[in-house]
């Protein structure tokens, strides 16, 4: 029995062979008739309604504009009630409804929920956490190195595949449902799996034992078996090599799940495109190498409105949507599942607003989750685009408003792209090596995730279009590249981004930066480590701050006011950089806190110190657009975002207003404003929660 598990698991690393999509879509710039809209759509479970409820839920569906639905990723006991036995009449009936009112269809395959007769036969079927293996019950949490799940999904996405494959009312398909959330998975095969991946990687156990340290603490492994998962230790914890090996291997593991289905869907379908919906672009999946499987990305955007909180916490969105866009070569991006109304401390308008954020950033379209609020099961009562009564909810106006406008926009912008001269580099090992949102909370108030979005939210500073793009990218058509938490590095991209310096571009990084190998090892160099040259400074290590109970604070100029130090106070060294900023504070007083160094044609931005006061970055990057003289796309007031897309024809603008105060924007010329169809001058209002497109 062993040896037919590990054979399976190493036919299953097989398929991670590098492996090219054959996209159903056509590059940037050219027409498809798939994408000449704006998809604007809702979540729909037929299998929880009667039939009679259908004819009527898809009438209404296009009453306000939607014209596109998803359907079926949790349907799997629908679809087959025992083993082979398929049941396709309900969803045909459906989809012959959905296309009778002009509604096109999104298939999930609905591997992410299965049915209890499976679980019964072979409950490895579900994998398990550090507790133990699930029983049966919630959904997800299958377990993709099982060989039973592997041959149970193979059946139904076949047999589906060949059903709908070729039915032109169904134009795509979603694997699965946002994979890689829960992140783990315990179960016995997956530590098989787990042990052939780290054979493959290093080859010999000595291999793993020098890059892991073995070593230290005596943890020299002799075989393969002896390694476990990085759970339960005793004082000390996982050495980090690890924990980062663990995380790598999951999100392998869900490429090659993600592969496996959609090779399936490939082999039995035409003119169909296949995506998937990350639950969040930048948790346990590396969607950047994901991208070779799947047509383009999709993530579900449930970000906070806007209204209620700070305009900052919209930029959550635009970030997710900018590492979206970047991680297809074709700028391809859409919106899984996005919610249908506003909080009740909210303006009904966000919904129209977030829906514009979506579309401004480059999707291609935004699906709401869900039509009709559940009346059993675990979400009953979700808000949804009807209420519980059949009547329309509170957002009617706003899908109505959205329907007229993009049916007129969508043809505009359908193969539109972004161009950027802003980048924001994001590493999956160093997040991962640094650890990431767990589930449940935050870390504190740091961690990767959360220092990433406040650059990120600092650069929209510069008015500009902003790219996230993976290490791999070409970086030279950037002017500023900022990477935050960029602690592990190999030569070769040290490389890469210090020729990037030299023939021009700017660099913005944080403490520790280039400080240790892409294996996790320490390099044997004063921080910066690699960079030391480029960034024209070094770190000399120094005694753990002790006894603070001063504030430390961050300031730019000597009459400006401080912003706190959160965690960092790293005492540089000048050699050769200038100073952007110093600390202030009992023994640090007057130290550079940030230096600037020229190097080659081009600029070293070194920050020592943090700060959780988003201002800190806001007033950082500010000051970064002044010293470079890097021009907005438009000079709009805070609060306002900016961002332009490149249409066939023409480039537009987007004018998004954030927040709940008008604004007032000066022209510098005239405009035609596409929303309106008015040419504007002079002085734009714009009301709160609005939005103007400029055509330029
Ligand atoms: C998503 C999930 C949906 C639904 C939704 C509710 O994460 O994909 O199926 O559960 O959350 O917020």
């Amino acid at each position: 029995m062993r040896k037919v598990v590990w054979k399976i698991c190493i036919l299953s690393i097989s398929l991670l062979l590098p492996y090219h999509a054959q996209a159903v879509d056509n590059p940037p710039n050219t027409p498809s008739p798939i994408w000449n809209r704006y998809w604007m759509g809702v979540s729909y479970y037929p299998e929880q309604w009667t039939p009679e409820r259908w004819e009527e839920d898809f009438r209404k569906m296009h009453e306000l504009g939607f014209n596109i639905v998803r359907m079926g990723e949790f349907a799997w006991s629908s679809f087959e009630s025992a083993p082979g036995k398929f049941h396709f009449d309900w969803m045909d009936k459906a989809i012959e409804s959905a296309q009778r009112h002009g509604i096109s269809v999104v298939l999930g395959t609905p591997t992410a929920a299965v049915p209890p007769w499976l679980h019964q036969q072979h409950p490895d079927v579900l994998g398990a956490n550090e507790r133990g293996a699930f029983n049966y019950g919630g959904r997800k949490g299958f377990s993709i190195d099982s060989p039973a799940m592997q041959a149970a999904a193979e059946r139904i996405v076949t047999a589906l595949s060949r059903h709908y494959g070729k039915n032109p009312a169904v134009i795509g398909w979603q694997i699965s449902n946002e994979p890689g959330f829960p992140f783990m998975n315990f179960d016995q095969h997956a530590l098989s799996a787990f042990r052939i991946w780290l054979n493959r990687r290093y080859g010999t156990i000595d291999q793993l034992n020098r890059a892991r340290g073995g070593t230290f603490w005596s943890n020299n492994y002799g075989t393969w078996n002896e390694i476990e998962f990085p759970l339960n230790t005793a004082e000390g914890g996982w050495r980090p090599g690890s924990r980062l090996d663990y995380r790598r291997f999951f999100s392998d593991s869900f490429i090659r799940w993600l592969k496996f289905e959609g090779d399936i869907l490939r082999r039995n379908t035409r003119n169909q495109f296949i995506f998937t919906n990350w639950p969040d672009t930048r948790w346990s999946v590396d969607t950047f190498q994901a991208a070779s499987v799947i047509d383009f990305s999709a993530w579900d955007n449930y970000s906070a409105m806007p209204g209620p909180g700070d305009y900052h916490s919209q930029f959550y969105a635009g970030m997710n949507h900018d590492l979206s866009r970047c991680s297809h070569p074709n700028q391809r991006f859409m919106i899984a599942e996005q919610v249908t109304q506003a909080p009740t401390n909210s303006d009904p308008r966000a919904v129209r607003l977030q829906t514009y954020i979506d579309f401004a950033h480059g999707s291609s379209g935004t699906i709401f989750f869900e039509w009709r609020p559940p009346i059993t099961g675990n979400e009953q009562g979700y808000v949804s685009v009807l209420q519980l009564d059949g009547s329309y909810g509170p957002s009617e106006s706003q899908f109505q408003q959205m329907h007229s406008e993009f049916d007129q926009l969508g043809p505009l912008l359908a193969n539109a792209v972004t161009d950027s001269d802003l980048g924001m580099i994001f590493s999956y090992d160093n997040q991962w090596d640094q650890g990431f949102w767990d589930g449940n909370t935050f870390r504190g108030e740091s961690g990767f995730d959360i220092e990433f979005q406040r650059f990120y939210n600092g650069l929209k500073r510069l008015r500009r279009n902003i790219d996230v793009v993976s290490p791999e990218a070409p970086l030279n058509r950037y002017r500023m590249l900022v990477v935050p938490g960029l602690q592990m590095i190999s030569d070769e991209f040290a490389g890469r981004l210090m020729s990037y310096v030299k023939q021009g571009g700017i660099l913005v990084v944080n403490p520790k930066t280039g400080t240790r190998e892409a294996d996790g090892h320490l390099r044997e160099l004063l921080a910066p480590g690699v960079f030391a040259d480029a960034a024209g400074i070094r770190i000399p290590s120094k005694g753990i701050l002790r006894n603070v109970t001063d504030t430390y604070q961050i300031t730019f100029s000597p009459d400006d006011h401080g912003f706190t130090v959160a965690t960092t106070m790293e005492g540089i060294e000048l050699h050769g950089a200038d100073v952007l900023a110093t600390f202030h504070g009992r023994g640090l007083e007057g130290k550079p806190a940030i230096t600037l160094n020229h190097f080659g044609k081009g600029f070293m931005v070194y920050l020592g110190g943090d700060s959780r006061d988003q201002h800190f970055h806001d007033k950082l990057f500010s000051l970064l657009a002044d010293h470079f003289q890097i021009p907005p796309l438009l000079n709009v007031p805070e609060g306002v975002e900016v961002v332009s897309r490149k249409g066939n024809q023409h480039e537009y603008l987007f004018l998004l207003n954030l927040t709940g105060d008008t604004q007032s924007i000066d022209l510098p010329k005239s405009y035609d404003e596409m929303i309106s169809r008015k040419q504007i001058s002079g002085n734009l209002t714009l009301p709160p929660f609005d939005v103007a497109v400029l055509r330029l």
